[in-house]
């Protein structure tokens, strides 16, 4: 494919007299310079031509126009601008109609709300998501939604970044008409003439006035509030929020000129660097090795073993995907707890209004409850979440080697265990394979595919395909203990614990990590789990732990008492009457304090900063192991990791994006120091090590794969 010029990327055509401008830069007509100079120059000749009457705006392929070019945020600015485009379209002196029916996103939209007439088709889908990418709408479209939709819900949209389908943008004001059927240049040129045979006059959005100022100013406050309270630390929420003040108190240039500074204000933060990692690193984890070179099986009936947290989640993430799911349980008692697992799920949507009776009952009618793996001969794939216990599941790939047809993929939702074990136990290693879901599995975005020595190229593009179709984010990792998330989570909660015997309390902790951005500190995510999970692993560890390791025993003192966290009422935190946010405990600090003094310990005060320190170093340190081992294909996989499954803040972009962004010297620095209190932990990665002294940081290793 050629580089993209100005006359590729949008064409004309007369139709009459209108001129037809289509913008055609696949895949979803991205505002970059080429479109931007293309659009600039079709509007000039659309104005000096006059045998012209009108102009249609429409976009070729799926999309209308998905937004400014993502990739060139953060290079030099080309011209001419995204707003100096707009303003050319809405200065336009013959009626420009625009025409949406599919992605009007972002700068789409706001080229969109430049012209002076908009139809949509049923597949329109419109918003300024700009939000999601640290950013807010830079080309008029804080100014022009406001006047088009009203002060609250333009600024609704704008903060949730959510997308409206064309019925709920006709309702909204944003589009002026919705036909049910028809190309788009068809039913733009319908349109079109319809309005040049009424005259009808070219209509500003600019020109519009702002309903009720007061009232506007008003709800604008509301929404500050309720901002600040739910985007803790986000920067461009606020932001919008300003330039819609802008909006109601100043004139339109007014307003579009601090529009324009309080976007380049975004565009220069951290945030935005970080968001918009998270948005291509989303994208890329898809591309593994294993697609190129082969087709997916064709899979359409799946079989879940065990009815548990696990299985009934992915039960029920299959169903909602539209798939025929069997679950397996060990008697008749556990399957009838297993379909109770599922229809608990779909209860709580009734009991919430969002599912009928009847959808619950035509979603179940896909399921079937068993007891007999018989019944699971022909299904072409089949997971496994029975209880984390090598020999269990190995007795139930034994079994599925026995009933499965050929070709069926067999899968293991193991947290920890070696697939290549698990494979082994069948006359089929090269069909078997991970995928290890997260809880609860019809909500959590995150499938690790892992991917064990035997198993077949076809099989692993098969598990990509099952994650497109759950709406999963699919990550490749290796097999080993924890396999990426698991693995790295274990280092940085030692690295807390570590934290907490030297001087911190888990209260501190836990708030210097909430402060960087994470939902919940450790120890509240322990409470939340049960402190028994990670007891009962401890202790079947005991034996083969490292003698001259570092352990810290706080933990297990807070079990013995049987505080396993928010069920029983007590944990890290107290929970009095049933409270889901924990309170302090005297009696913990206590328990530490022991803890130091029995080791000898005299504790040292950690500012937040320097706990947050150690506590991404660990995270850092241990995913370039992770990198270097093969786990995972590249630190972007890491990143993807940690954001979909493990509530690490978006905005920081994952804890590799992280450390570049502080700058790997810097990162490498720390460890080594900390490496003086403890030589075994702390040892620097050397992949780490290689790409400081190579002067490079770890998007080179994204951009090299
Ligand atoms: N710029 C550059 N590339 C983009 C892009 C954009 N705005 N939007 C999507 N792409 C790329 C993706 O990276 C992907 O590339 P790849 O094939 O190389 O991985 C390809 O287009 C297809 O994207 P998806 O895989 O996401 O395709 P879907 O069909 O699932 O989704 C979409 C399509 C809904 C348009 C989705 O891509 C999307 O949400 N895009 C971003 C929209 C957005 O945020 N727009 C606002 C941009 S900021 C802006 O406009 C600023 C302005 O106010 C000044
Ligand atoms: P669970 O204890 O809730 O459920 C396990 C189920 O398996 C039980 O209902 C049990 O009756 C059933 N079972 C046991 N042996 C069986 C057999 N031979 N045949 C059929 N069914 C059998 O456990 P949970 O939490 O659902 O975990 C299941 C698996 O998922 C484990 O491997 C675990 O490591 C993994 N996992 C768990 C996560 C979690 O947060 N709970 C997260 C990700 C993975």
């Amino acid at each position: 494919m050629g580089a993209a010029t100005p006359a590729t990327v949008v064409t004309t055509a007369r139709e009459g007299a209108i001129l037809v401008v289509t913008v055609d830069n696949p895949p979803v007509n991205a505002l970059g310079v080429a479109v931007r100079q293309g659009l600039a120059a079709a509007m000039a000749a659309a104005q000096a031509d006059d045998g012209i009457a009108g102009v249609l705006l429409v976009g070729a392929g799926k999309a209308f126009i998905a937004g400014a070019d993502i990739r060139e945020f953060g290079k030099p600015a080309m011209s001419p601008s995204l707003p100096e485009v707009c303003r050319s379209i809405e200065d336009c002196t013959k009626p420009v109609i625009a025409v949406l029916h599919g992605a009007a996103l972002g700068g789409g939209l706001e080229v969109a709300m430049s012209a002076h007439y908009r139809l949509a088709l049923p597949a329109a889908s419109l918003g300024l998501p700009e939000v999601n990418l640290g950013l807010l709408p830079g080309s008029g479209g804080t100014q022009r939604a406001p006047r088009l939709m009203g002060v609250k819900a333009a600024t609704e949209l704008m903060l949730s970044g959510k997308h409206l389908g064309a019925k709920a943008a006709l309702q909204a004001g944003l589009v002026d008409r919705l036909v049910e059927s028809g190309t788009p240049v068809a039913a733009g040129l319908a349109y079109a003439n319809e309005l040049l045979a009424q005259k009808a006059p070219v209509r500003r959005t600019r020109d519009i006035a702002i309903a009720n100022p007061s009232g506007a100013l008003a709800d604008l406050e509301a929404l500050r509030a309720d901002t600040a309270k739910k985007t803790r630390g986000l920067f461009s929420p606020l932001k919008i929020i300003e330039c819609v003040q802008a909006a109601v108190q100043l004139t339109f240039d007014e307003g579009l000129a601090r529009e324009r500074a309080l976007f380049l204000e975004c565009l220069d933060s951290p945030q935005r660097a970080g968001l918009i990692h998270a948005f291509f690193a989303e994208r890329e984890t898809a591309k593994i090795p294993e697609a190129q070179a082969a087709q997916p099986r064709a899979f359409k009936t799946l079989a879940i073993i065990g009815g548990g947290t696990m299985g009934a989640g992915i039960t029920v993430s299959a169903l909602d995907a539209g798939f025929t799911v069997t679950m397996i349980e060990r008697d008749a008692e556990s399957i009838a707890r297993g379909q109770k697992n599922v229809e608990k799920v779909y209860d709580g949507l009734i009991a919430k209004g969002r599912m009928t009776e009847e959808g619950k009952a035509a979603t179940m009618a896909r399921y079937t409850p068993s007891t007999s793996y018989d019944e699971i001969a022909d299904v072409d794939l089949v997971i496994e979440a029975v209880f984390e216990d090598l020999e269990v599941k190995k007795a139930v790939f034994k079994e599925l080697d026995r009933v499965c047809k050929k070709g069926a993929v067999l899968a293991t939702n193991t947290s920890y265990l070696d697939i290549d074990a698990i494979a082994a136990a069948t006359s089929r290693p090269q069909d078997v394979i991970g995928l290890h879901f997260f809880s609860p599995a019809n909500i959590m975005k995150l499938l690790e595919i892992v991917v064990p020595a035997k198993v077949s190229a076809d099989v692993v593009a098969t598990a990509f395909e099952l994650a497109k179709k759950l709406k999963k984010v699919p990550v490749r990792a290796g097999v080993c203990d924890g396999f990426i998330g698991n693995r790295i989570l274990a280092v940085y909660k030692q690295a807390a614990d570590y934290l907490m015997e030297d001087g911190a309390s888990p209260y501190e902790i836990d708030e210097a990590v909430r402060g960087f951005g994470f939902a919940m500190g450790p120890f509240q995510v322990t409470d939340l789990a049960g402190g028994d999970i990670g007891w009962a692993t401890r202790k079947r560890r005991a034996a083969t732990r490292d003698p001259k390791a570092r352990y810290v025993e706080v933990a297990d003192r807070i079990c013995e008492r049987g505080w396993f966290g928010q069920k029983t009422g007590r944990g890290f935190y107290l929970y009095p009457q049933g409270a889901r946010v924990g309170q302090p405990d005297p009696e913990v600090l206590a328990i530490v304090d022991a803890e130091r003094a029995k080791k000898g310990v005299t504790p040292r005060q950690f500012t937040p900063e320097e706990i947050m320190r150690r506590y991404m170093a660990a995270m850092v340190n241990e995913g370039a192991k992770v990198v270097e081992e093969g786990i995972a294909l590249r630190p972007l996989d890491v990143d993807v990791t940690f954001l979909s499954g493990y509530g690490f803040p978006r905005f920081r972009g994952g804890p590799m994006k992280w450390a570049d962004m502080q700058g790997l010297p810097q990162v490498l620095a720390d460890i080594q120091a900390f490496e003086k209190e403890d030589l075994l932990f702390w040892k620097p990665a050397p992949l780490l090590v290689k790409l400081v002294a190579e002067g490079k940081n770890f998007d080179s290793l994204n951009k090299a794969a």
